[in-house]
């Protein structure tokens, strides 16, 4: 199994930016899934939803689970929020959950100065009341799969930060 830190969670939770302060806090190098994606295939998420369906970018997610079990170690992997279906996750490192409840995922994406960026990259984003729905399916899934789950809501990025290095701080 590769030593990674994998955060997983709902769209808008603050995996990259999480992900991004604790690199910095462990001395660790982060990826993210989505740009992994994106530098592959050179199209952004969006076009690749648009012109080749969900099915494909979930294959595409496979893709660079396979990779990252394989030739990527000591990392803080940031993922996508459907990410954690592939097949391998736990075979990549620490699986950490990142919670919030939904309502307040919603109403920061909604009141964030860069809103209409935010949702409009993302196209599970466009009905807001699909979106609800989708983190209430995928909620137990996000439970079922993880090693550690953190309470992410109304708290500074440093102390979640923190509070993850801690969990996973025998890993390394
Ligand atoms: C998705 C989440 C997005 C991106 C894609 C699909 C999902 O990533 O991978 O739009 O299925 O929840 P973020 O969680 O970074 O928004």
């Amino acid at each position: 199994m590769a030593d990674n830190i994998v955060l997983i969670g709902f769209m808008g939770v603050g995996k990259g930016r999480t992900a991004r302060n604790l690199a910095a806090e462990t001395g660790r190098f982060t990826v993210d899934t989505d740009d992994l994606i994106e530098t592959m295939v050179k199209m952004k998420i969006r076009r690749i939803f648009q012109e080749q369906g969900e099915p494909r970018f979930r294959q595409l997610e496979q893709q660079t689970a396979d990779w990252l079990e394989y030739h990527v170690n000591g990392t803080v992997v940031s993922t996508g929020g459907g990410f954690f279906k592939v097949r391998n996750l736990n075979r990549l490192g620490r699986v950490v959950y990142l919670h919030s409840p939904v309502e307040a995922i919603l109403d920061a994406i909604n009141s964030h100065a860069k809103a209409k960026k935010k949702i409009k990259k993302r196209p599970l984003l466009q009905d807001m009341d699909r979106a609800s729905v989708l983190f209430n399916e995928r909620l137990p899934e996000y439970r079922r799969v993880a090693d550690h789950e953190v309470n992410v809501e109304g708290r500074e990025i440093v102390d979640i930060a923190a509070e993850i290095a801690e969990l996973t701080r025998r890993m390394v």
